[in-house]
């Protein structure tokens, strides 16, 4: 029989076809997938990257919450347009304590993942309490109640404690301290907001809201904001790996 032949019982079969095309494909699969399971880990480790502090996890809460992901992402897809408008590409790295992940699929405002320091506290407060206020075409909505909610802070220890369980390499003592050091985070003459900075390098720790005492739900969020896109020293990163 010649090879045409063989062909044809293919091509005139189809069940002998569709378990063909299967046959192919479990290969295929198998040569891509199995390499994973002999991987320790899939995330190249780079410098700079922390769990989130307390108070950043609480806004990242918010911001879930909100569905301020149903018009933002936080991925900087490495494409010439989205680096020179927002920033570096994003690093799988950057997201590996992210559960889940805020990468999104739509964009009706801009990406986020490297908004961190691009405003000040101010710009945020205002354009949080009501975006038509600093960008007039806005269709943001207002989220001007998270200033009146505060944060429920006690609760702050369940959510490391959670986070721990999914591989976030939080201490016993950042889960017994994560209430004090969420109040900790807003109030920069405080006496703990060095205890906080040496276990989270890089916290900001401001009165991010303007208003006095316990932290609040905008405080929260903002400085979840602030602290996007920061970790990471890029100039470092692309040193090492020779890309400059
Ligand atoms: C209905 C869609 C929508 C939702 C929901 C939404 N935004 Fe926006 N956002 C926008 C649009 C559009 C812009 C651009 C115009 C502007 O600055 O207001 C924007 C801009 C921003 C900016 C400024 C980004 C930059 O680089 O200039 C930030 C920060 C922001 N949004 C945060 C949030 C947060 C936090 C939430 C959730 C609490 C949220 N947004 C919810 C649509 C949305």
């Amino acid at each position: 029989m010649s090879i045409w032949a063989r062909h044809k019982i293919f091509e005139t079969n189809s069940v002998v076809l569709i378990v063909g095309i299967l046959l192919v494909i479990a290969i295929g699969g198998l040569v891509e997938i199995t390499p994973l399971f002999y991987l320790k880990s899939t995330i190249e480790k780079v410098d700079g990257v922390r769990p989130y502090t307390p108070l950043e996890l609480a806004g990242r809460n918010i911001y879930i919450r909100e569905g301020c992901y149903l018009c933002h992402s936080q991925m900087i897809r490495p494409l010439r347009d989205e680096i020179e408008r927002y920033g570096h590409y994003s690093l799988a790295a950057e997201s590996m304590y992210d559960h889940p992940f805020q990468w999104g699929s739509k964009r009706t405002g801009p990406d986020l993942a490297r908004v961190g320091g691009k405003y000040s506290d101010d710009w945020h407060v205002a354009h949080l309490k009501n975006p038509r206020s600093i960008v007039p075409q806005s269709v943001m909505p207002n989220y001007a109640f998270l200033a009146d909610n505060k944060v429920d802070v006690a609760s702050l220890s369940d959510h490391l404690k959670t986070n721990r369980t999914l591989g976030v390499p939080y201490s016993d003592e950042d889960i017994a301290k994560a209430a004090a050091d969420a109040k900790a985070q807003v109030d920069p003459e405080g006496a703990a907001a060095a205890d906080l900075q040496k276990r989270y390098p890089k916290a900001v720790v401001r009165n991010f809201d303007g208003q006095p005492g316990d932290p609040t739900e905008l405080d929260a969020l903002v400085s979840y904001l602030q602290m996007l896109g920061t970790l990471v020293d890029f100039k470092l990163y692309d040193e090492k790996a020779n890309l400059r």
